[in-house]
């Protein structure tokens, strides 16, 4: 397959190529490196550095003689997009191009109104660029699960039957986030939505749930290959975030009563999901959701197994809990559907004990590079 990666210098762009490579794909690699360009403004540099594109790319030839083509450009520029699908022919597209923190889009209005015009900008200029140059390519893209919220019933998987005075139909699952990151990945879905009813397109949006983990087959042979490890109030996601302040001796901060669940994913699972959802493409005119998660994990959950590990490591690991930053339920019903990707084929693997020891040995050995100023929470969605 000829398969243009969006969004490619990013923590599972990055991954993804290397992986469909190796299987033979043609890949190219688009990216602008907004997500390194937002790390140096607000201070939530990754643990371990990671290398430009070129210089991935290169090391990447070196030790699997597969190329990976890149193209540093602006996914929100039409003319760019258009040229690079016009060109390149894909046959899939993963779109992973967007903003992806939800602090960030909280901050203020310049984040917040980059964080719209940017993720909007990247599907808007996909949708036109395939419907113009590549009307049969599949687009893959990146949803995530809080497009849905925690609402007290069950999530389906994208969409809900709904019977109302005598009368049935179908609809996208109703969907509330939880910051204004959330929200336009929600107004993505309605775009793509759209196109696919009147342009025919052929459209798979996972609904992905947080991802964790750092190892990769193919990332695994050489450590400038791995994907970034940010693990920072901004960036990080909690579990990055509590396997740091373990190992700086921090006691993890659980985020109010710590009850907030959702549903995670081991990294080498993502690249499954794609590369599932790559292989099976949505028939046109179809607009297929699969919740791409697969084990349900809450905020406390996680800090006693981070800690549970860490001290049998001999570390000296406690948890305290801080004034929640965000606005969310704190305990909730929780109980999404995630049978479609299973159905195809996934075989997850879940988060064991020797898992976390292995993040643990892996920030272990960065210590050093520790910035202990980010991982308290800089960014609170109400503002006294
Ligand atoms: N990582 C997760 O846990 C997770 C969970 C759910 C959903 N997602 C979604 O998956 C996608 C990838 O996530 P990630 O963690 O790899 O994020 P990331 O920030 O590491 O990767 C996204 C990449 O896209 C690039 N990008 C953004 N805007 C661009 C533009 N206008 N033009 C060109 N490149 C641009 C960034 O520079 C970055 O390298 C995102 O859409 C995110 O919302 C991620």
């Amino acid at each position: 397959m000829r398969t243009l990666i969006l969004g490619g210098d990013g923590y599972l762009g990055w991954p993804t190529a290397m992986r469909l490579a190796v299987r033979g794909d043609d890949v190219m690699v688009v990216d602008n490196y907004l997500h390194r360009t937002l790390a140096r403004e607000t201070g939530s540099e990754p643990l371990m550095p990671t290398p430009a594109l070129l210089e991935r790319t290169s090391l990447f030839r070196a030790v699997s003689g597969r190329d990976v083509a890149v193209e540093i450009g602006d996914c929100t520029d039409q003319s760019f997009v258009d040229r690079i699908v016009d060109q390149f022919q894909p046959d899939a597209i993963v779109h992973y191009a967007e903003q992806p923190s939800a602090p960030y889009s909280m901050m203020g209005h310049v984040e917040a109104k980059r964080t719209l015009e940017n993720n909007l900008g990247t599907t808007f200029a996909v949708i036109w660029a395939v419907m113009r140059h590549a009307p049969d390519c599949h687009i893959v893209k990146l949803g995530t699960m809080g497009e849905y919220g925690t609402p007290n019933i069950d999530i389906e998987e994208g969409w809900i039957d709904i019977a109302h005075n005598g009368r049935h139909d179908r609809f996208l699952y109703p969907r509330q986030g939880g910051s204004l990151y959330h929200t336009t990945k929600i107004l993505d879905t309605d775009l793509l939505w759209f196109y696919v009813r009147t342009h025919q397109l052929r459209v798979t949006d996972l609904m992905q749930g947080p991802v964790y983990g750092v190892s990769t087959a193919e990332a695994d042979c050489d450590e400038r290959l791995a994907p970034r490890f940010h693990y920072d109030d901004i960036f990080g996601t909690v579990l990055n975030r509590f396997l740091v302040q373990a190992v700086a001796g921090i006691p993890l901060t659980v985020y109010g009563s710590g009850g907030q669940t959702r549903g995670f994913l081991n990294i080498e699972d993502t690249l499954q999901c794609v590369e599932l959802a790559l292989r099976t493409p949505a028939p046109a005119g179809d607009m297929r959701i699969f919740n791409q998660f697969t084990e349900r994990l809450s905020v406390r959950e996680i800090a006693r197994r981070i800690a549970d590990v860490g001290n049998r490591m001999g570390l000296d690991v406690r948890l305290t809990t801080v004034a929640n930053p965000r606005l969310e339920r704190e305990e909730h019903y929780y109980n999404p559907r995630h049978q479609g990707l299973l159905n195809l084929g996934l075989q997850p693997r879940y988060l064991t004990d020797d898992v976390v020891a292995d993040l643990l040995e892996r920030v272990r050995r960065h210590c050093h590079a520790i910035d202990t100023r980010c991982v308290m929470p800089r960014v609170r969605w109400v503002r006294e």
